[in-house]
């Protein structure tokens, strides 16, 4: 139960193109689809979304573009969202799989996770059932503390399977899946591990400060807005050490997280937000750059768990 395609080193991130209130900012396909053309174009063929990212408006978008590529030439990763399950269905995880490929275009996903934790082993004994009837490149689970995670391992291995990959909020400002000790628990467990919000959302990128704030209204105006003056110590830093790679401040979190071992999911908005992630892929950050980053990061001491995560003790 392993993907067979050769996993590139970023994935790339489609929640703001469900336009929902989280970004702040519309965005229409026309616009969108010259950054999946890009994608496509550089290798960067590893998509993730989810059927909750704007309620299938993510999915039906991508699936519009994926149709433009030959299926053996892209990576798609999508999610069961257990607030988002149909009920009513046989079995609410194939229910919501058939409904994404169906959006997706695509009569098979290559990576499939269980969003959360809420009803966690259930949905874990539902998915390895699904696995059963669908061929699933590889099967993950996202926002799970170690214990949840060792479970989910444990439930697909007594159904035969394996689990492949886990997806957690993996950041400068929120390195709880290093310190709890679930990068060490993937690499010892052949899984990949997916770090999203490397960037937290455009705070770490250099563009917003305390006169250039974040979308009004947004989600991420709500959860950095009032931090910007702390996150501009941490950017001037970035800045120092993106000069010495002739690179741009957003690359500087992205190559961090490679060097981390981890698989860095960079949400891209626009064109350059692709080419710029395929050359942070290129970049090697030294030791004494890694550990100027991280302390500075830790230095600043920011709380940036999310509504709809915790604490990963
Ligand atoms: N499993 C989960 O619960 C979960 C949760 C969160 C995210 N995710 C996944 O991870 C992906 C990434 O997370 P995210 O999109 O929330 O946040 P992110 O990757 O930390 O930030 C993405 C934002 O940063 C800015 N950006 C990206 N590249 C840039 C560059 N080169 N230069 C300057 N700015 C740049 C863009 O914002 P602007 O240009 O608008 O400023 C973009 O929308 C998501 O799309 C989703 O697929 C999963």
């Amino acid at each position: 139960m392993k993907t067979d395609k050769k996993l590139p080193k970023i994935a790339l991130g489609a929640w703001a193109w469900g336009n929902d209130k989280t970004f702040g900012n519309e965005l229409n396909t026309e616009d969108l689809k010259p950054i999946y053309d890009e994608s496509i174009k550089i290798g960067l063929n590893l998509w993730d979304t989810a059927y909750a990212y704007g309620m299938g408006t993510s999915e039906k978008v991508l699936g519009e573009f994926l149709k433009t590529t030959p299926r053996e030439d892209y990576i798609i990763s999508t999610k069961f969202t257990p607030q988002c399950a149909d009920n009513n269905s046989e079995n609410p995880v194939t229910a919501m799989l058939e409904n994404s490929m169906n959006l997706l275009n695509t009569d098979h996903i290559d990576i499939f996770w269980i969003h959360n934790t809420a009803d966690a082993p259930k949905w874990t004994e539902k998915l390895a059932l699904t696995a059963q009837e669908y061929a699933i490149g590889m099967l993950g689970v996202s926002n799970h503390n170690l214990e949840e995670i060792k479970e989910a391992n444990e439930i697909l291995q007594d159904n035969g399977l394996k689990l492949g990959a886990v997806q957690n909020h993996y950041s400068l400002l929120n390195r709880s899946s290093e310190t709890s000790g679930i990068l060490d628990y993937c690499k010892e467990n052949d899984i990949t591990f997916f770090s999203y919000m490397v960037l937290e959302q455009g705070a770490l990128s250099g563009k917003y400060d305390t006169k250039h704030p974040f979308p009004e209204g947004s989600d991420r105006a709500a959860a950095y807005g009032d931090s910007l003056d702390k996150i501009g110590e941490l950017n001037r830093v970035l800045g120092d050490v993106a000069v010495n790679h002739d690179v741009n401040i957003a690359q500087i979190p992205v190559a961090w997280a490679i060097a981390k071992g981890t698989l860095p999911i960079v949400g891209a908005t626009k064109i350059h937000h692709v080419t710029d992630a395929l050359k942070a892929s290129q970049i090697e950050l030294t030791g004494d750059e890694i550990e100027l980053i991280e302390k500075t990061a830790d230095d600043i001491n920011l709380n940036t768990i999310r509504y709809w995560e915790k604490e990963m003790k």
